[in-house]
């Protein structure tokens, strides 16, 4: 795969749905959290991956508003994984020069987990090869509600007309204000949904929906997803021709 894939045409921005550490866990009679431990090993692989092909974002779902309702002893075992991956991985975010950013409500995550989190963003904070985002009690609809008020606190002071609104002030109120929107979504285990991903910055991506369950996700995987996309036309509402000439 590595040989079909085009090293001028890698999305800035790869979003990734990571999905089906559950069931990866219950088809081997593991538990759950045993999964989250080994998609912790995938995101290792592929963030690594990223870096090396020349992505500068890669933002993944690693906990939504939603997930919240789980069983609490799932939740306090995502919660240490978080932890310890973050001591972990220091040294391959400094390795690969990946600087560390998180998007959601953060403020809701346990105390060690803020704390955590914060050293891991600080400590990588002048890191420029790649910007690795983790999506933390994260919805997009939340997320968009956030935007609107924003502008209208804005409009209520009397620094904006309804009408001089643009898509720019709502996507300047989101989590991704300074990053592109995402070329490219990824999301594994075969369930074709957005689960309240990002649904703003995705309105012009490609979708790849991979059959495999996130801990199996390889090297040579996120190569065939990019490859894939590099063979899609992306035409923005033209024509194929407009697009070719
Ligand atoms: C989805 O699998 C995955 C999650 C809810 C958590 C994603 C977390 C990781 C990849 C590991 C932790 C990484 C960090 C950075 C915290 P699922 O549990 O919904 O799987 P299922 O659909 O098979 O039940």
């Amino acid at each position: 795969m590595e040989l079909l894939l085009d090293k001028n045409k890698i999305p800035q921005h790869l979003a990734i749905i990571m999905d089906g550490n559950g069931r990866w866990a219950k088809k081997k009679g593991f538990l759950r959290s045993l999964g989250h431990e080994n998609g912790v090993d995938a995101l290792r692989r592929v963030a690594t991956r990223s870096a090396e092909l020349g992505v500068k974002f890669l933002t993944v779902y690693a906990f939504s508003t939603e997930n919240w309702s789980r069983p609490k002893t799932e939740i306090d075992a995502l919660m240490s994984i978080l932890v310890s991956a973050l001591k972990k991985e220091i040294g391959t975010l400094m390795d690969n020069n990946i600087r560390l950013n998180a998007i959601g409500d953060i403020q809701s995550l346990p105390a060690r987990c803020r704390r955590e989190l914060s050293e891991v963003i600080e400590k990588t904070s002048a890191n420029e090869h790649m910007t690795l985002t983790l999506a933390l009690s994260y919805s997009s609809k939340t997320e968009l509600v956030s935007s609107i008020k924003q502008i209208a606190e804005e409009v209520k002071a009397g620094r904006l007309l309804p009408e001089e609104i643009t898509e720019a002030h709502v996507a300047k109120g989101l989590y991704t204000a300074d990053m592109p929107d995402p070329e490219l979504l990824i999301r594994t285990s075969g369930e074709y949904r957005i689960s309240n991903y990002m649904l703003w910055q995705i309105a012009y991506s490609e979708l790849y929906f991979c059959p495999k369950l996130w801990p199996d996700f390889k090297e040579e995987d996120l190569d065939l997803a990019i490859v894939e996309f590099q063979q899609r036309e992306r035409r923005y509402g033209k024509i194929s021709e407009q697009i070719n000439s």
